[in-house]
């Protein structure tokens, strides 16, 4: 059997850098190196300060960085002395030409097959770890095929990620499954059997799966579509919630004990962040568009249009709750990272409720344990957020190192991320420090053993949903309805006018 000894991953990011951390830990006498073209991000792994924060994930790096575990700018180094090479780079959704907004794009990982096959000889497998649309792996096979060499044999396999970001290290060390994808070939399996033998320095062979390169990538799509349909099927029923009286942690417990649904992923929230599950759903649409399927599309769509309607939903009610307006009226915002335990930004609920009540003139103190302030900065300043109005960012925005410091003269306490700290705030002391009324907007529902004592201090407390009396007076509460149903309206319209079909546009 191909012994790999030699691992070689480009892209030093939030899959790249933890994944191979986690497996130069595992397998010592396997020597990984981790390249990449962003040069402080390669120093930070290098130093102190790792580029990305997750639990355990310092201990782990600490264990083995210099031992057999590198990383290092030196791609073209990396590539040739590798046995296996791993493509962890990232394909975000595309922002110009044909499939923008929806179709994932490509360019990096056509730039790494094509730096493989220039410095590559002999024998290598080529890896996908990045999240690719189905048959992106034929699209690498045919840049090797086209630049090959007599003296080069490359075997491409599909290796998706499941981690997610918080619990990195955690899923990485225990993974419910790793899944290999490869061709039926001989020389396939054979690629597979070396890859597996990986894995199974510490992964129970039960949890190695093995399928064909297609199923491989379609799985990795299809699983984040069914789980952000998950949280996009509970804040629908959140909705129908707050119309009702009914309480929808009450309706996510009685749903999810039926052994069928399971109790995961049914937590009503301010909607779905991160980087991967708006962008690998609108890829899903994107694929079933191109291959004429519509209805198919139109179904994952509205997985889509649901977490919009829910981060509108959230901001609509905080600034009906603050008597119809919000301008000029301080407002402090907790929590800026997509979720809990990382100090990742991207498709951030945060940033969205920060640009709807921006819209409105609210001034905002944002306040986050792990996000730098030249992030959120740098996020809400992008033109869809800032409105094309980058300067309103600096007018509008303070970005605090304290809690207490953000809710100083407040109107409103509004969270939006769980972070377990929020749970333990002092909140006799803040109330003193806000405005009266004092509102809380719980959008993450970690105040909700808190509920009486909060209300008992003095606290306006609305969680996520229901509970509606508590904070809203009715009369406006009736006017938020109209108004919302007014912007569903509106945003199934837009949607309807977006749906124009094209191919779907593969790197070639
Ligand atoms: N972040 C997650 O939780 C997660 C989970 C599972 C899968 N994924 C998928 O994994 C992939 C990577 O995601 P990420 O979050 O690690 O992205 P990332 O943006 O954090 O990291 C990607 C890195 O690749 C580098 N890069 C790009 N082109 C390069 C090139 N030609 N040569 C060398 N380096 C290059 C970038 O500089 C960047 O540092 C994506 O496809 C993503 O969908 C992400």
């Amino acid at each position: 059997m191909f012994q790999i000894k030699r691992i070689c991953c480009i892209g030093a990011g939030y899959v790249g850098g933890p994944t191979c951390s986690v497996i130069a830990h595992m397998c010592p006498e396997i020597t990984v190196t981790v390249v990449d073209v962003n040069e402080s991000r390669i120093k930070a792994w290098n130093s102190d300060t790792l580029p990305i924060y997750e639990p355990g994930l310092k201990e782990v790096v600490e264990s083995c960085r210099g031992r057999n575990l590198f990383f290092s700018t030196d791609i073209d180094s990396a590539i040739r002395d590798a046995d296996l090479v791993f493509i962890s780079v990232n394909t975000p959704t595309k922002t110009y030409g044909m499939g923008k907004g929806r179709a994932a794009d490509l360019k990096f990982i056509e730039a790494c097959a094509r730096r493989i096959v220039e410095v590559s000889d002999g024998y290598k497998i080529v890896t996908e770890k990045s999240t690719v649309p189905v048959r992106a792996a034929e699209s690498i096979r045919r840049i090797f095929d086209a630049n090959t060499k007599p003296s080069l044999n490359l075997q491409v396999l599909s290796n998706p990620e499941f981690l997610a970001e918080g619990t990195a290290v955690r899923d990485l060390k225990e993974p419910d499954r790793v899944l290999i994808g490869g061709d039926e070939t001989a020389e396939g399996q054979r690629a597979i059997r070396a890859l597996c033998a990986v894995y199974e320095h510490w992964v129970p062979q039960a949890r190695i799966i093995t399928t064909n390169t297609w199923s491989s990538e379609l799985s990795k799509l299809a699983a984040n579509a069914f789980l952000a349909q998950r949280i996009s099927s509970i804040n629908s029923i959140s909705a129908l919630c707050e119309a009702t009286g009914a309480d929808v942690e009450e309706v996510a417990k009685a749903i999810g004990m039926d052994q069928r649904i399971g109790s995961k992923f049914l937590k009503a929230s301010v909607g779905f962040g991160g980087s991967c599950f708006q962008k690998d759903v609108l890829n899903l649409v994107y694929l079933c568009e191109a291959l004429n399927l519509p209805e198919v599309a139109s179904y994952w769509q509205q997985v889509i249009d649901m977490n919009e309607y829910q981060r509108r939903r959230f901001a609509c009610r905080i600034i009906d709750c603050l008597f119809n307006t919000v301008t000029g009226k301080k407002i402090a915002l907790l929590g800026f990272s997509f979720k809990k335990d990382t100090g990742d930004t991207r498709e951030s609920s945060s940033i969205y409720i920060s640009k709807y009540l921006m819209d409105e003139g609210a001034k905002l103190f944002i306040y986050d344990p792990k996000v730098l302030k030249e992030q959120i900065i740098h996020d809400l300043s992008q033109p869809n957020i800032s409105e094309d109005n980058p300067e309103r960012v600096s007018e509008l925005v303070t970005v605090t190192s304290d809690p207490y410091e953000a809710c100083q003269s407040a109107h409103a306490l509004v969270i939006c991320t769980e972070w377990d700290m929020f749970k333990e705030l002092d909140y006799e002391k803040i109330y003193k420090k806000m405005l009266k009324p004092a509102f809380i907007f719980d959008g993450r529902r970690v105040l909700d053993h808190l509920h009486a004592p909060l209300q008992d201090i003095g606290f306006q407390v609305s969680r996520q949903e229901a509970d509606h009396t508590s904070a809203v007076p009715n009369v406006i509460f009736s006017r938020s309805k109209i108004r919302l149903r007014f912007s569903n309206a509106a945003l199934n319209f837009c949607c309807h006018i977006k749906k124009e079909k094209k191919m779907y546009p593969q790197f070639e």
